[in-house]
């Protein structure tokens, strides 16, 4: 396929890793595993084809609603991930931690912050994990920062907003794909997804490939996009 006009930010909303699990009579923590090896192909895929900034939706603040044992295997897979973050630097990739991380144990946001700041040299991309991640959080949190900060008014805009969000740094993202089927947004990026494009697929995450990434690029570039003008 012809690579023209990728995005320069992708995000992912990497559903249905529990369907998947349940379709072959497995636990969904299985399905889970499976997820966080398709999120690595994504990942390189993207990397590969010179995409500078992906976002991966790996745990929202809702999520945490999930049975305990769910939510522990999931802290796991986190914490694993971690303890293996040479591969990203060898590949000049940095690491970022997006959400109210606060909800992690110690040793697991030390890891986090450890990957950080070995990463935060790597310029050829920018791979941000959205963990206990909410829209509607990171826009509330920003604004008490700007209340007990004491804003000026003035000076406050959309872009210097930006500066208090999570994303501080990071381009609005042009593309969204959801896999799993559905339709929804999740509480995904609501301030940085004003104008990106969507793509939905049924596949569930842990099938999701190169192939499919592919075509999810190939209709973006067709898609026109006129921020409001003409
Ligand atoms: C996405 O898969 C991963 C997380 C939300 C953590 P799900 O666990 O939501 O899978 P389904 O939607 O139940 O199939
Ligand atoms: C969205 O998936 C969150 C992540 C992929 C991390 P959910 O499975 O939690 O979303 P809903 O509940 O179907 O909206
Ligand atoms: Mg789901």
């Amino acid at each position: 396929m012809i690579y023209e006009n990728l995005p320069v930010h992708v995000g992912f909303i990497m559903d249905g890793n529990g369907r998947w699990a349940k379709k072959r009579g497995l636990p969904r923590k299985l399905g889970h595993r499976e997820g966080a090896k398709a999120f690595k192909k994504c990942a390189d895929h993207c990397m590969k084809l010179g995409i500078k900034f992906a976002t991966f939706y790996a745990f929202s603040t809702e999520n945490q609603k999930r049975p305990e044992d769910e939510v522990e295997a999931l802290l796991k897979l986190f914490d694993d991930y971690l303890d293996d973050i040479r591969e990203m630097d060898a590949k000049n990739a940095r690491l970022r931690f997006i959400g109210e991380l606060s909800f992690f144990p110690d040793s697991t946001r030390e890891k986090m912050l450890e990957a950080e700041n070995a990463t935060k040299n790597n310029t050829g991309f920018t791979c941000s994990l959205a963990l206990n991640y909410g829209g509607r959080d990171e826009i509330l949190h920003a604004v008490k920062r700007l209340v007990t900060e004491g804003c000026n008014l003035s000076a406050l805009n959309e872009d210097t907003f930006g500066d208090y969000l999570y994303t501080k740094g990071l381009p609005d993202v042009d593309l969204i794909i959801r896999t799993g089927g559905e339709q929804r947004l999740s509480n995904f990026l609501i301030w940085q997804a004003a104008y990106a494009e969507y793509y939905y697929t049924d596949t569930f995450f842990p099938d999701f490939g190169k192939r499919e990434l592919d075509k999810a690029f190939e209709e973006f570039a067709e898609r026109g996009r006129r921020f409001g003008g003409v």
